[in-house]
C-alpha cells in the first residue's frame, strides 16, 4: 500500500513514475498543502512544468485518526468526477480528473490554483453577490438535470459515507448522551440544545427525513453543498469535494445550500433568489425541502461538525426555533 506523505518527496516521485502520472524527465519540485481539510490527505504536487492535486482516503479521518471512516471514499469521488466529465457546463466549474488508483485509494485532480473557500461567510460579515448565488444555483440545476435516471438503480450508492452522514445529521445531534459538551464550543450552547434533544415530535420528523436521505433517488447530488465545497479561484467560482455524492432527492442538495444561506445570514432576498432560479422548484416537495433545511441548521448548531461561526448565543437560539418550525410546520 502506498501511503501519501508530504515529507517523502523521493517516494512520492517514484510512485508517480510508476503510475505514469509523471512524464519521463518531469520532476517533483515541491509538495504542499493546498488548503484546509479534515477528512483526507490532500496535497499539491508542483513539478518542473505544472502542478496537480492528489487526494488519498484512509480508513480514518485524517485530522482525527481515532475516528474511523470509509476507506474507499475517494474512489466514489473519482467516479463522480469521471461521470460529470461528459457534461461541459459541470466540468468547467469542477477540477478534471487526471487519474484514479483504486488499489491505493488515491485520485489525481486538476489544480484549480490558489483559492479561498467560502467558509469566511461564517464570520457573518459578508454577503454573497447575485453572480455568486447564480453560479451556485446554476451548478445544481445542471447537475440535477443532466443525470436524471428513469429507473432507479445502484449507481454511486456511496452507502458507507451516507451512513456516516446520516448519523451526524439525523441522529447524533439529537442524542442527549452523545458525550459532546456543547459548552466547549460556546458557553450556554449545551442548555440551549437540550429541549431539541428531548423533543420527541421533532425527533420523529427528523428520523423520517433521515430515512428519505438514505433512500435511493433519480438525481445525482453533490451531497455536501455548503461553503466548504465552494472555491473562489482566479478563474471564478469552482465546486469541489463530492465525496458524499449519491443518487437521491434533489431537496437534500438544495436544502443544505439554503440552510447555509440562513446560517450565514444572507437574508431573505438571497433565499428567494436561489429558489426562483432553481429550475424545477415546483417539482420539489416543500415539506421535505424545509425539513432538510431545518435539520441541517440544527445539526450545524448542536451537532459535532461545528462551523467557525461567529454567532452569539441569542441568535443561535432564534435560529434553532426557526429551524424547528421549518421541520414541523406542514
Ligand atoms: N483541485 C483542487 N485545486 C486547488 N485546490 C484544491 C483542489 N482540491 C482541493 N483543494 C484545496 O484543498 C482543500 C481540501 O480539499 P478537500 O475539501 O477536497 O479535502 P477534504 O479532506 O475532503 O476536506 P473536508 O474535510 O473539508 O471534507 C480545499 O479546501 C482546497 O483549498
Ligand atoms: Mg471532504
Amino acid at each position: 500500500m502506498f501511503i501519501l506523505n508530504a515529507n517523502k518527496l523521493e517516494e512520492l516521485t517514484a510512485y508517480l513514475y510508476q503510475k505514469n502520472w509523471l512524464a519521463p524527465e518531469e520532476e517533483v519540485v515541491e509538495i504542499s498543502v493546498p488548503g484546509d481539510g479534515n477528512m483526507n490527505c490532500v496535497l499539491r504536487i508542483r513539478t518542473s512544468n505544472r502542478s496537480f492535486i492528489i487526494k488519498q482516503s484512509r480508513d480514518y479521518v485524517e485530522k482525527y485518526p481515532q475516528i474511523a471512516a470509509p476507506e474507499k471514499r475517494v474512489l466514489t469521488e473519482g467516479a463522480f468526477y469521471s461521470k460529470i466529465a461528459t457534461v461541459k457546463e459541470i466540468q468547467s466549474v469542477m477540477p478534471s480528473i487526471l487519474g484514479i488508483d483504486a488499489e491505493n485509494n488515491l485520485i489525481a485532480l486538476e489544480d484549480l490554483g490558489p483559492s479561498n473557500d467560502y467558509t469566511i461567510l461564517y464570520d457573518l460579515e459578508q454577503k454573497m453577490t447575485d453572480l455568486e448565488l447564480e453560479q451556485l444555483v446554476h451548478y445544481l440545476n445542471n447537475l440535477h438535470h443532466s443525470f436524471e435516471k428513469t429507473v432507479v438503480d445502484e449507481e454511486l450508492m456511496n452507502t458507507e459515507m451516507r451512513r456516516l452522514n446520516y448519523e451526524h445529521i439525523f441522529e447524533y445531534p439529537f442524542r442527549i448522551d452523545n458525550g459532546f459538551d456543547l459548552d466547549t464550543v460556546q458557553k450556554g450552547l449545551q442548555d440551549l440544545a437540550i429541549p431539541y434533544k428531548k423533543d420527541t415530535i421533532l425527533k420523529r420528523k427528523v428520523e423520517q427525513l433521515g430515512t428519505l436521505y438514505l433512500s435511493k433517488g433519480k438525481y445525482l447530488l453533490h451531497g455536501d453543498y455548503y461553503p466548504g465545497s465552494w472555491l473562489n479561484t482566479t478563474k471564478g467560482m469552482k465546486l469541489i469535494d463530492p465525496e458524499f455524492c449519491f443518487y437521491g432527492l434533489r431537496e437534500f442538495d438544495l436544502g443544505v445550500f439554503l440552510a447555509h444561506l440562513y446560517i450565514t445570514e444572507q437574508g431573505e432576498a438571497a433565499i428567494s433568489f436561489v429558489k426562483e432560479n432553481y429550475s424545477h422548484l415546483d417539482q420539489l416537495n416543500k415539506n421535505i425541502l424545509d425539513g432538510f433545511i431545518g435539520t441541517e441548521i440544527i445539526r450545524r448548531l448542536i451537532g459535532l461538525a461545528q462551523l467557525p461561526l461567529k454567532m452569539d448565543i441569542q441568535t443561535k437560539s432564534s435560529l434553532l426555533v426557526f429551524a424547528r418550525d421549518l421541520i414541523l410546520k406542514q
